[in-house]
């Protein structure tokens, strides 16, 4: 079969890329998705059982630093798109281990971008490299404003500040170069398949085992949540229709203080669980504060709305019940991912905090 587009998705095994990679394969059947992953610790192929069969998909294992091996993938299916997510994404492994952060998420993306640069150099027409990129690169609010495209950057951790000079990168290759790119800045996503090292499903599995609820500091800090079905719907958008050069700010305009939302939660599961209302909210246990923990995220996302038309769709106690309901459902995803390596970083991280 000749295919419309041949697209790479780096981190396609992911939480993000997963949803992102469900959405083009079933939506595009006229377009070959590769996915390319290494399959880290938060890499899992099961993510995408329920579309692997399907014959415009395709997986291939490799790490984006490698970049003679992703050379060999463009000869072998002649990308023309890039939709770039691989990247270490825990901003407290990130303190743990700054070095793996600055490898995957800058030296990474320098590859990968050479790559492009290389095969597409003579033929920039139909190309495009789409960088997936984060709120944190603009670094902590107020209690009050937003983040627009204009604002500078000034990222706070290792992983913010490694995903930051990616965003550099791709942007010093679109002006030296010429390379058809594209930059997405988004809050933070939740659903199914979220890997329980982040916020919302490590608190959905600790309610479930009656685990103390480790809330940050005061549970005062402030983060803007999307349901990543809707940051997926906003990456076809800017895909198709976003303009060579430009940044797109992503977010749910859905503000919520840690702590209000751990008991959102607790409500919820209470509920599903048939415990007594307020029983879960026992659990909670505020624990020593991040470092340099960024007090509040907000993104102003009207120029995606403006121009290209995408807005959120989902209200958030819908999406946080139909996530629990997930965690509940796929009680075997949970248990195989929280075994083995897991469980020494939770010690590592929680014990004694
Ligand atoms: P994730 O940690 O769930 O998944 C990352 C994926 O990248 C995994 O499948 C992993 O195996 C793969 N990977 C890691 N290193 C690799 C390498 N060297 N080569 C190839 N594959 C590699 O991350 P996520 O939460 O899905 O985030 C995806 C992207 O979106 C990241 O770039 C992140 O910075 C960005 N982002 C995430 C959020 C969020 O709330 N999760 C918000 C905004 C932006
Ligand atoms: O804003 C986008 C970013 O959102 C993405 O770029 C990152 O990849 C993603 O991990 C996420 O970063 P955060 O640091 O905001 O997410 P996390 O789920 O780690 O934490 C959310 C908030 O909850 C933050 O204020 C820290 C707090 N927290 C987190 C954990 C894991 C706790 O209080 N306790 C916890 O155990």
């Amino acid at each position: 079969m000749e295919y419309q587009k041949t697209i790479a998705i780096t981190g396609g095994a992911g939480f993000i890329g997963s949803h992102v990679i469900r959405l083009l394969v079933k939506k595009y059947p006229a377009y070959r998705i590769v996915n390319v992953d290494a399959l880290t610790y938060a890499g899992n192929l099961e993510n995408l059982k329920d579309i692997d069969q399907l014959p415009n998909y395709i997986f291939e294992h490799a790490d984006i630093c490698d970049e003679r091996h992703i050379d060999e993938l463009f000869g072998k299916y002649g990308f023309n798109t890039v939709i770039h997510l691989a990247a270490e994404s825990h901003v407290d492994r990130s303190i743990m281990d700054p070095l793996s952060f600055v490898k995957t998420n800058v030296l990474g993306t320098a590859a990968l971008l050479n790559s492009c640069r290389k095969h597409w150099r003579d033929n920039y027409s139909d190309k495009l490299f789409y960088h997936i990129s984060t709120d944190e690169v603009y670094g902590s609010l107020g209690e009050t404003g937003f983040f627009t495209e204009e604002t500078s950057y000034d990222p706070r951790s290792p992983y913010s500040a490694s995903k930051a000079a990616s965003d550099h990168l791709v942007m010093a290759y679109y002006h030296t170069y010429n390379l058809p790119v594209v930059i997405s800045n988004c809050s933070n996503n939740y659903g199914s398949h979220h890997f329980p090292e982040k916020l919302i499903p490590l608190m959905i599995n600790n309610i479930k085992h009656n685990k103390p609820l480790p809330v940050y500091g005061k549970g005062e800090n402030v983060r803007d949540w999307l349901w990543v079905e809707d940051h997926a719907r906003a990456i076809d958008t800017i895909l198709h229709k976003g303009k060579i050069g430009e940044t797109y700010n992503i977010g749910g305009n859905n503000e919520w203080r840690n702590i209000d939302l751990v008991k959102l939660l607790c409500a919820i599961m209470d509920d599903s669980l048939g415990r007594p209302k307020g029983q879960s909210e026992r659990l909670i246990t505020f624990v020593k504060d991040r470092s340099g923990h960024d007090l509040r995220y907000a993104i102003d996302a009207s120029k995606l709305k403006k121009e290209l038309g995408w807005e959120p769709s989902l209200q958030f106690e819908e999406g946080l019940k139909r996530t629990v309901d997930w965690y509940l459902q796929n009680e075997e995803w949970i248990d195989r991912v929280t075994s083995g390596q897991y469980q020494q970083y939770y010690a590592e991280q929680y014990v004694k905090r």
